[in-house]
């Protein structure tokens, strides 16, 4: 941890994160950019039932688009779909129930979906803060099995069949948080040293940048972006950093402002203009690192990632799959 990246990224945060700082980026919108109808396009967003995935499911439902909803809790994720479906007037959405942090649920999930569906955009927005070192039933520490694994799973089975659509485009929600963070591999699941739950989530969500920029140069035919949503009201934030949350609460962006930039990225025509690969902040590319924050990864590193999430992805795929 580093104090000049810590200082220099809250500073930056305080201008650019908070709500103040999204109604002065949005000042530079263009308002059609959204002005499209994406009926007959399928969109599948994970963590779907609260926040920033569930107003990206709204905004994109009200445009036409067919959503899925991949929820890990049955309730909360039918009481999100009869909310969506009353404020959007459409009906095609539909529930799915999957535990991102369990790589055997998402490989099955991912299997059976793609022979049932079509998928244009998928939205990797589910993610969690766990404070504590926990581990999944599969032994893997929680946040590094539902962040970073789960995501590269899911994504790493659907693209064969979402290379064969029209538009494809896959967008992982990050964290501006990651700016702080040089890629660790010599301890991916943070078994050494004392555990501290911010500074995991943040490591991995600098591996989901890194993914990204990986899935851009391995699968052409799609379009990869990976986001910042700012600092969003949400109910992650509220459970996972309370201290954060009472020394904020009143700058904090509302849910649809934090989800302004996904939508955009998922359904505008002006998203893909950008290459392939990008970080956005308030609907532009950013730089993946701070000035002077010595943040960068060496490609050995960057494929020794790969190579673990291939691994621990094998170990928990179908004997049919062929990843
Ligand atoms: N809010 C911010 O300021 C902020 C800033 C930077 C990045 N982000 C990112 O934005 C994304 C959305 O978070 P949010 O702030 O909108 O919080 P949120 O409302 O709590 O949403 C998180 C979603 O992820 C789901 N989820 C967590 N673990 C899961 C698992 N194992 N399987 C399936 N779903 C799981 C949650 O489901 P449950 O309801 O079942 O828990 C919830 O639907 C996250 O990736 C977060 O890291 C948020």
């Amino acid at each position: 941890m580093s104090l000049y990246r810590n200082t220099v990224w809250f500073l930056k945060g305080m201008r650019e994160y908070t709500r103040s700082g999204y109604e002065a980026a949005a000042k530079q919108f263009v308002a059609e950019d959204l002005e499209v109808n994406v009926a007959g396009r399928s969109y599948m967003i994970t963590g779907a039932n609260s926040g920033i995935g569930k107003a990206t499911a709204l905004a994109i439902a009200k445009k036409g688009g067919t959503i899925h909803l991949v929820c890990r809790n049955k309730e909360r994720a039918e009481e999100a779909k009869r909310e969506l479906i009353a404020n959007s007037g459409n009906e095609g959405i539909s529930v799915h129930l999957v535990d991102m942090s369990s790589p055997k649920d998402i490989w099955a999930f991912a299997e059976k979906f793609k022979t049932e569906h079509k998928l244009n955009v998928l939205i990797n927005n589910a993610g969690c803060m766990v404070n504590n070192r926990e581990l999944t039933e599969d032994g893997l520490e929680k946040n590094f099995a539902t962040n970073t694994l789960g995501t590269y799973i899911l994504t790493a089975a659907l693209l064969p069949a979402m290379e064969k659509e029209d538009d494809a485009r896959v967008i992982t929600v990050s964290s501006g948080g990651m700016l702080v963070q040089k890629l660790n591999v010599l301890d991916l699941q943070f078994e050494t040293g004392t555990f501290d739950g911010t500074m995991a989530y943040a490591q991995n969500k600098r591996q989901q940048v890194i993914l990204t920029e990986h899935w851009a140069k391995s699968h052409p035919k799609i379009h990869f972006s990976i986001m910042h949503p700012g600092w969003a009201d949400t109910p992650a934030v509220r459970s996972s950093m309370p201290d954060f949350y009472e020394k904020m609460k009143n700058r904090l962006r509302t849910e649809e402002q934090g989800a302004d930039t996904v939508v955009w990225l998922a359904i505008s025509s002006a998203a893909t203009k950008h290459p392939s690969g990008l970080f956005f902040q308030d609907r532009k590319p950013v730089s993946t690192h701070l000035p002077f924050a010595f943040t960068h990864s060496s490609p050995e590193d960057e494929e020794k990632l790969l190579e673990v999430l291939r691994e621990f992805s094998q170990r928990f795929a179908p004997a049919t799959s062929n990843l």
